[in-house]
């Protein structure tokens, strides 16, 4: 029997990716964001918004549409038309992505995220237990792991010194899932991701960054002295692993969480090398002090997502950028 997943945050990086890779896979895909572009935050000036806007409807139109996907035009933040969306959609699975991302936007205006992260997630979390829903799936981060160094990341480490609001709402979407365990057995799995990149990736993110100041010839800013270092994830990996998770079916006698990384991180000097080479470009290097928010590492354990999934697909860093930059000079050319 076809099962019906609704992707919330589809319009986004992952969310539109996870809604093709679903539906090439067989699954009834109900793809939801607030399309609504007017609504979203970022106050990286009017260019960065128009972009992110144009970014957002190719995505659709690439993914879904293409794929010939349902889209829903909801705010998660308003109870009651997720409340709706649930009722019309009877969803058998839920793959919770839509949120306000990035880490730095969170120091400049934390309150930006208070709505989808916070009141949104509780709206989801609230509507997967009041439909009985036995697969909930959600975004968390690397980020709950805060400035720690010891290598890797263990989904048993404790998580409580959040580097940013961003890792705290992550945090508290983690812990929000505990209660509606202990109070109701609503069972989920917070997915922490590390570092996603790829094709139609973040315009906030560095790989995309980087590659737009390298293409430019302008100087890139690397914070830390370059010494950060970053377990990236291609996109593809990704979402290969959500459908392999949402295939074999989540443990139900609990609030699980898991990573979604591959315990091999790289120093971003090596980043902006690799990503120089596919370019063929020489990059113009600016070394900057860390800044507030940073963290020094994310290295995931995959342990426990090999005991969940086995194994699953590890696309070299130069490939992955590969892919990313030959979407980069189709969809934006220079
Ligand atoms: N990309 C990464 O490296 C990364 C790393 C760790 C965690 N995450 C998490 O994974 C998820 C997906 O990330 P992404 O990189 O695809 O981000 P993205 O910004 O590309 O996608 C998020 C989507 O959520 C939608 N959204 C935000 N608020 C909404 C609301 N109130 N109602 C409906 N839709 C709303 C946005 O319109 C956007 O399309 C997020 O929860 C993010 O925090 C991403």
């Amino acid at each position: 029997m076809t099962r019906k997943v609704l992707i919330t945050g589809a319009a986004g990086f992952i969310g539109s990716k996870l809604a093709e890779h679903l539906s090439e896979l067989g699954y009834e895909v109900v793809a939801c964001d607030i399309f609504n572009f007017r609504n979203q935050f970022f106050d990286v000036g009017d260019l960065h918004h128009l972009a992110l806007q144009r970014l957002r409807s190719d995505r659709i139109a690439h993914f879904l549409k293409r794929n010939d996907i349902e889209y829903q035009s909801i705010d998660i933040s308003d109870h009651a038309s997720v409340s709706k969306l649930f009722q019309k959609i009877e969803p058998d699975v839920v793959v919770h992505l839509a949120a306000q991302a990035g880490v730095r936007h969170s120091v400049k205006s934390p309150m930006d995220f208070v709505k989808s992260n916070l009141n949104g997630f509780a709206n989801v979390l609230d509507a997967c237990n009041t439909h009985g829903i036995k697969q909930f799936l959600y975004a968390s981060s690397s980020s709950v792991y805060g400035a720690r160094t010891e290598a890797p990341f263990k989904e048993t480490d404790r998580c409580d010194t959040p580097e940013s609001f961003y890792a705290a709402t992550k945090i508290a979407n983690e812990q929000m899932a505990k209660a509606y365990f202990a109070q109701y057995q609503t069972p989920s799995l917070g997915l922490r991701f590390f570092t996603v990149y790829g094709p139609w990736g973040r315009l906030d993110m560095a790989p995309f960054i980087f590659a737009q100041k390298m293409r430019k010839q302008q100087a890139i800013q690397l914070f830390g002295s370059g010494l950060l270092q970053r377990d990236f994830t291609f996109v593809g990996d990704t979402v290969f692993a959500i459908g392999r998770l949402i295939e074999r079916g989540i443990n139900q006698t609990y609030a699980d969480v898991v990573n979604v990384g591959h315990s091999n991180p790289v120093q971003v000097t090596e980043f902006v090398q690799t990503l120089a080479k596919v370019l063929k470009l020489e990059p113009v290097i600016e070394l900057l002090p860390m800044q507030v928010s940073d963290v020094p590492l994310t290295c995931a354990s995959e342990e426990k997502l090999r005991q969940l999934i086995g194994d699953w697909p590890h696309t070299s860093l130069e490939d992955g950028l590969l892919e990313m930059v030959e979407w980069l000079g189709k969809w934006n050319p220079v």
